[in-house]
């Protein structure tokens, strides 16, 4: 037992004075107040165990190696998760809710830009957005709508998609934010989940409004914004927005009753599950700061940064990492109609962008793009999304000049979000090794095939060390709003996201449905969606490993690999699907290239040429129509090739050599 002092003594001293060091004012000021005493007192409590189990549990010298390496990186984590909670807690005890923290901001600079419109250089300054979000609120009163009522937005990303949920929010009233993508059985699907009373549409998506048209309950009410004839809108049964917004009050409507606290509903975020159709995710309002300040002091951004926001406002990553920093840290948001690989950095330069937001596949299509001036250029020093692949990381920063990754990992409806703070590359983030019980997030033992977690004779589930891929988890304490899950709107899918009994008996904690790896000082990789790896003669083959090995050998053109099934021969053979518009590629000198850089096993037996591979709206490629189609040449236009081992090359597949490869005749 003697061995829990000295530990305890040479953490805490430093952690202390660090905190201070940061933030010496917001510290001090609130070390009278019980709040976080108790709070970090619990911190206390745990670390102590968490120390001493650790310790106890390794040999001395690998817990001072990775205490001396990790300490500094700790010690702002936990910095990070303080402040974040401690604003928190101040903002529940006031009852305060996002548009009341909005109106601090606004009033802390009145007529500094909020919101930048990209594609018409329109900027709105603080003052602005607050106006017309009265309006919006007053609009969304005299409509009859009260607290708890839900309407649905379908717009394309512009600052009015801003001003129309935080006027609704104003009044209590949740906005449904729609995918602008989807058209038909998915929008009515999306729609009808929400249960809302109203929708707002922008006029150019009136030609998806009209495929569902006759599908729309009639009760719904229509309101359309932007310019459209008064023909398509008796057939759309929709009334104009503007002129409603135009001539509303200016003036903050009175709050609504009951008031909306941090722990009531703000909005509703659809996310795309691996299977089935959207979900709706309910997003409150503490969730909404908690995400934003997440991102704002995890990597330091600052108040005079400009951000370029040109992911979707119907998502979180574009809608709350993004704009919420506008709304909540005063920070100008630069909104971009859709993504452009090709006026990427010369949107930057021109609005004096410092941080940039990227997700999926967006870097990689930006090395894929001719060397231009502008794109070092730029003021960009932070680049903020997640799924940022290992391959194409340092090519990136070193290409654009571009001095800070913050890659971070987390759903929106999940609390088991984690950052990577420091830069390590490749991490998505880290949980400390030394305290690890101060976020209670794990990695745990799942059989990745079926997604079954591991447990042991206690039935409890299985940590796994480092170097051992496992599913993360995250506790759940619904007092806590740091560690809250508030669910889907359909109470079937919160409880597929929920288990019983993982850390201790009786607990419960959230299923990511995402397996990562740590290493020994506790970084965090992500490995790979649930299921994108396959065996092959015996081996595991990473598909991402693979994609990315082939992109960079293709100059970073969209490949996607998957394993198909082939009649009679045990595992899946890898097959990797190719954007090529030009019709002419090389299967030679590819076959030449991949020879070198991939072993025999995780060589594509089958390749699949078409002019482009599908990308969701988040810019990850989809693979489940591909892999269902396999190397079937009867149901796709697509070239489709075969490696013949013997031959040594790549051959097209007919009908008939199909037919051999599936009777087995032809041995792979
Ligand atoms: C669309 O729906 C509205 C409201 O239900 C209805 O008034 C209108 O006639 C419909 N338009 C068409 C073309 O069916
Ligand atoms: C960008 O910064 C430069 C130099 O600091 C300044 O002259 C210019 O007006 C800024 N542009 C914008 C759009 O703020
Ligand atoms: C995730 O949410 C659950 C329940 O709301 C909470 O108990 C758990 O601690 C959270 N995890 C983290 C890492 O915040
Ligand atoms: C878990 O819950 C069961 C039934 O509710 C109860 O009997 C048991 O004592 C609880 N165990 C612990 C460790 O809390
Ligand atoms: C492949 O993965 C499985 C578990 O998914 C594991 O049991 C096996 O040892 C791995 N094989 C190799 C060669 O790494
Ligand atoms: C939006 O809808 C499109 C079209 O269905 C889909 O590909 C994309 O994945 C969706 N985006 C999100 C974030 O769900």
């Amino acid at each position: 037992m003697y061995c829990v002092n000295p530990i305890f003594f040479l953490f805490f001293p430093p952690l202390l004075s660090v905190t201070r060091m940061h933030n010496a004012a917001s510290v001090s000021a609130s070390l009278g107040s019980v709040g976080l005493l108790r709070l970090v007192g619990v911190s206390w409590s745990w670390t102590l165990a968490a120390g001493l189990g650790v310790y106890l549990g390794t040999r001395s010298w690998k817990y001072f190696y990775i205490a001396a390496r990790t300490a500094k990186r700790d010690l702002n984590g936990l910095y990070v998760l303080l402040r974040v909670k401690l604003a928190l807690w101040r903002y529940m005890r006031s009852g305060s809710n996002i548009p009341s923290i909005f109106a601090q901001t606004v009033k802390r600079h009145p007529n500094k830009p909020a919101l930048i419109y990209e594609a018409t250089g329109e900027t709105w300054t603080y003052t602005q957005l607050d106006e017309i979000s009265n309006a919006v609120a007053h609009w969304a009163r005299g409509q009859g709508w009260v607290s708890g009522d839900v309407v649905a937005l379908f717009l394309e990303s512009r600052p009015l998609h801003v001003a129309l949920w935080l006027g609704l929010a104003k009044v209590g009233v949740e906005a449904a934010l729609i995918n602008f993508s989807l058209r038909c059985d998915p929008l009515l699907h999306c729609i009808g989940v929400s249960e809302s009373r109203a929708i707002v549409f922008g006029a150019e998506l009136a030609d998806a409004m009209l495929e569902v048209n006759s599908s729309i309950s009639q009760s719904m009410v229509r309101f359309c914004t932007g310019d459209l004839s008064a023909e398509r809108l008796a057939a759309l049964g929709a009334q104009p927005l503007d002129p409603l917004l135009a001539t509303a009050s200016r003036h903050p409507p009175s709050p609504c009753v009951p008031p909306k606290g941090m722990n009531d509903r703000l909005f509703y975020i659809y996310t795309s599950g691996t299977t089935g159709l959207p979900k709706a995710a309910i997003v409150v309002h503490s969730r909404y700061y908690r995400i934003a300040a997440f991102g704002y002091f995890a990597f330091r951004m600052h108040p005079d940064d400009v951000i370029y926001d040109c992911l979707p406002l119907y998502h979180s990553a574009g809608n709350i990492i993004g704009v919420g920093q506008c709304l909540i840290h005063g920070l100008t948001v630069v909104v971009k109609r859709k993504f452009s690989a090709s006026r990427f950095w010369e949107d930057c330069i021109k609005h004096n962008c410092t941080v940039v937001q990227y997700i999926g596949e967006i870097c990689r299509y930006l090395l894929s793009q001719p060397v231009r001036p502008s794109e070092k250029g730029h003021k960009v020093r932070l680049a903020v999304g997640n799924g940022l692949r290992p391959s194409v990381w340092e090519a990136f920063t070193e290409r654009f000049g571009v001095g800070q990754i913050g890659e971070f990992y987390g759903a929106t409806e999940c609390n088991c979000s984690i950052a990577n703070m420091d830069g390590k590359v490749g991490a998505c983030g880290f949980n400390s090794r030394i305290l690890p019980n101060v976020y209670p997030i794990r990695l745990v033992k799942v059989n990745e095939d079926t997604m079954e977690l591991i447990r042991d004779s206690r039935g409890l589930c299985v940590p796994c060390r480092p170097g051992e891929p496992g599913l993360l988890v995250g506790r759940i304490n619904q007092k806590d709003p740091l560690r809250r899950f508030d669910g889907y709107a359909n109470q079937d899918a919160t409880k597929k996201k929920i288990v019983h009994n993982v850390f201790r008996k009786n607990d419960t904690a959230y299923l990511s449905g995402d397996v990562l790896v740590m290493d020994e000082l506790g970084y965090m990789y992500f490995r790979d969606r649930s299921g994108d790896t396959f065996r092959w003669r015996g081996e595991n083959v990473s598909t991402t490993e693979v994609e990315g090995i082939l992109s960079n050998v293709l100059d970073q053109t969209d490949v996607a690999v998957y394993g198909v099934a082939v009649p009679g021969v045990e595992g899946k053979a890898g097959m990797a699907a190719i954007a090529d518009a030009t019709g002419k590629f090389d299967c030679g000198g590819f076959l030449q290239k991949i020879q070198r850089l991939l072993p025999s096993y995780a060589r594509p037996v089958f390749l699949r040429i078409s002019p482009q591979v599908d990308t969701t709206g988040t810019f990850k490629i989809q693979k489940t129509r591909l892999q269902r189609e396999g190397f079937d040449p009867r149901l796709t236009t697509d070239q489709i090739f075969f490696l013949n081992g013997r031959a040594g090359r790549y051959e097209p597949v007919d009908e008939e050599l199909y037919c051999s490869i599936v009777e087995g005749r032809l041995s792979l």
